[in-house]
């Protein structure tokens, strides 16, 4: 095993919360489905796929480096949600934890001097602002739109395009940064 037993536990806790979160991003884009909200529900069923692309990334990171990557089981997420604005809400706390287990990987390779892990989890700090960022764009909306039935089912419909709207967004800001 070329990483320690602490950091590939660390690591498998990671992959319980990414396996979670896309349980519960399925379940919430169920409900949006059931209730109508289709816009929400295309996005919540491809956030669902995020996680789990990120999940299998650090199972194919621990298994390359000789350690064991152990597949969880999930806690039932729940089944009904109390509006749209709550379930971004949601999405956002969810990413904000996730940042901040993230970090604390990296402060763990940081103190272990565990060069391959510090560089793989580069990537993380890099999606996890994306999808912060995604998540306030969206609740940012709320506040211009309001929250009446024709305000929501507008917001419901423009998150087709929200995705690749911050995608290009912090894709043009890595350019700029980077010139
Ligand atoms: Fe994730």
């Amino acid at each position: 095993m070329r990483i320690s037993a602490e950091m590939a536990t660390a690591i498998n806790d990671q992959i319980s919360y990414e396996a979670s979160s896309a349980n519960a991003y399925i379940a919430i884009g169920s409900w949006c489905e059931r209730i109508g909200y289709d816009g929400s529900a295309a996005f919540f069923f491809e956030q669902a796929a995020e996680e789990n692309g990120h999940m299998l990334k650090f199972i194919h990171y621990l298994n390359s480096v000789e350690a064991e990557a152990v597949i969880p089981a999930i806690e039932k997420p729940p089944s009904s949600f109390e509006s749209l604005e709550s379930i971004f809400q949601f999405g956002l706390k969810s990413e904000q934890t996730v940042t901040r287990a993230i970090y604390d990987l990296v402060d763990m390779a940081e103190k272990e001097k565990d060069r391959s892990t510090y560089s793989f989890l580069q990537w993380f700090i890099t999606e996890q602002i994306e999808e912060e960022t995604l998540f306030h764009t969206i609740l940012q909306k709320f506040d211009l739109l309001g929250r009446d039935k024709l305000a929501v089912y507008q917001i419901d419909q423009s998150l087709a395009s929200v995705r690749s709207q911050v995608m290009s967004k912090q894709t043009s800001q890595k350019q700029t940064y980077s010139k």
